[in-house]
């Protein structure tokens, strides 16, 4: 198992290039399924859980063309509706076949993805939804049977936010008969970027990037060319791995306007910004000061940066809040931290932090993706060596982190 060797107290400088998105790549991966046309692909990003799709999607009979971060996709040629449990297991966001099967095949078998890490994650408001627009849905032996002859529009409220529940219904509802109301829908902007997508290749939805998307079913869609929106979560990152280890770096192909959230307590932390449209200069040159926020849907303060700006909390200067309300088991990476220091403590979904002046280097382990994340920034401020395991989380969501890290000045190596 791969792990990286970080050692801590370099000052970063340099240029980063942000990928797309890892949460906007797997949907629109996905919406390959919705027609028999070609769905030509840029910036996708290196990532495994998008090699991880395309193999599930490559099941189903949709061929696959890789070329870097261009990806073509062709479904004229789909024959196994399913989604097995040993690829769900490895990757939640498999789930998301089930919508597009079921619209254009009338048929699909996927298994439910079982807990997680970071919460349970049920997906019952995906099926929910799926059952108003009119399919049988029936749950035997790990999996979900869904049947219907033609989905028919309707209007669906669900019981709390859901990405990806707002993206299968989405999908689903570009080819039933007449129209759908989504509302309560999450308005992320991945969301919002397989909406385009969709509409490109024809379907008709209005209220795109609201919390009510209202769409008019089409007999069929076609082939469309998109590239995937950059990685605000990525950038962040990023940000939040200066605003801790300080030093002055210059991120290429971001989305400012979508990452309004995290700028502002980055900005409050003491980072220094300069912002273009598709760039960010960032500047740290002092202990920064702490910051308390509380995770919310967007455009609140996203639970995916929940555990970086934790990490950059634990080396502020005075303590700070952080409430997690979207899942409830998103601090593991708290006993991980202490071990390099920090000084927090929980009290059910509240984190309590008192910043120390200096982090040291041990030997920690990863559990998901963004507390992998949290960890290389906390080992990058350390003084001494950090040895994060278990490094496979990282890899599920960032391309080649530690290459872009080394770019700029970081000390960091990966073991295999
Ligand atoms: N929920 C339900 N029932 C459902 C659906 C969701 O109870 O049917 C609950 C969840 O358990 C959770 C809350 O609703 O407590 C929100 O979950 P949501 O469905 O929005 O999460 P998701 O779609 O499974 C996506 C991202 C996550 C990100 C969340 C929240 C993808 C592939 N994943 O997950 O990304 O944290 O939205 O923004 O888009 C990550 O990238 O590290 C990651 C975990």
């Amino acid at each position: 198992m791969d792990k990286l060797l970080i050692q801590g107290g370099k000052r970063l400088s340099g240029e980063i290039a942000i990928s797309g998105a890892k949460n906007a790549a797997l949907p629109i991966l996905c919406a390959g399924l919705l027609t028999a046309g070609d769905l030509e692909l840029s910036n996708v990003p290196h990532l495994h859980d998008v090699a991880t799709m395309l193999k599930l999607l490559g099941q189903t009979g949709l061929q696959v063309k890789q070329d870097g971060e261009r990806v073509t996709l062709n479904g004229s040629a789909i024959t196994r509706l399913e989604a097995p449990y040993e690829m769900v297991k490895t990757m939640r966001a498999s789930i998301l076949v089930l919508g597009p099967l079921l619209a254009r095949f009338g048929e699909a078998k996927v298994s439910l993805p079982g807990g997680c890490a970071i919460g349970s994650r049920p997906v019952d408001q995906h099926i929910k939804g799926l059952q108003a627009l009119g399919a049988e849905i029936s749950i035997e032996g790990g999996y979900i049977y869904a049947k219907c002859k033609k989905l028919k529009g309707t209007r669906i409220v669900t019981d709390m936010i859901t990405v990806t529940g707002t993206e299968n219904l989405l999908m689903a509802a570009t080819l039933a008969e007449g129209e759908t109301i989504l509302e309560n829908a999450a308005r992320e902007p991945e969301v919002t970027d397989l909406a385009h997508l969709l509409v490109a290749m024809g379907a008709k939805i209005e209220g795109i990037g609201t919390d009510r998307l209202v769409i008019q079913g089409v007999p069929e869609l076609h082939g469309a060319k998109h590239a995937v929106i950059s990685d605000r979560i990525e950038a962040a990152t990023f940000l939040c791995a200066v605003a801790a280890a300080g030093g002055d770096i210059t991120l290429r192909n971001t989305r400012t306007d979508i990452m309004d959230a995290a700028l502002d307590k980055l900005r409050e932390m003491g980072l220094e910004m300069t912002i273009g449209d598709n760039w960010i200069r960032a500047q740290m040159n002092r202990r920064p000061t702490p910051v308390s926020f509380r995770t919310t849907e967007y455009p609140g303060f996203p639970t995916d940066m929940q555990a970086q700006f934790m990490a950059v909390n634990t080396v502020a200067d005075g303590a700070s809040r952080v409430t997690e309300t979207i899942f409830e088991n998103r601090f593991m990476h708290v006993q991980e931290m202490n071990r390099l220091g920090a000084a927090i403590e929980t009290d059910g979904n509240t984190a309590f932090i008192k910043g120390v002046e200096q982090l040291i280097g041990a030997p920690v382990m990863a559990t998901d993706l963004r507390a992998s994340a949290s960890l290389v920034i906390a080992a990058l401020a350390a003084r001494g060596e950090t040895l994060v395991d278990r490094i496979y989380h990282l890899d599920r969501g960032y391309d080649r982190m530690e290459v872009k890290l080394s770019a700029v000045g970081a000390d960091i190596r990966r073991i295999k």
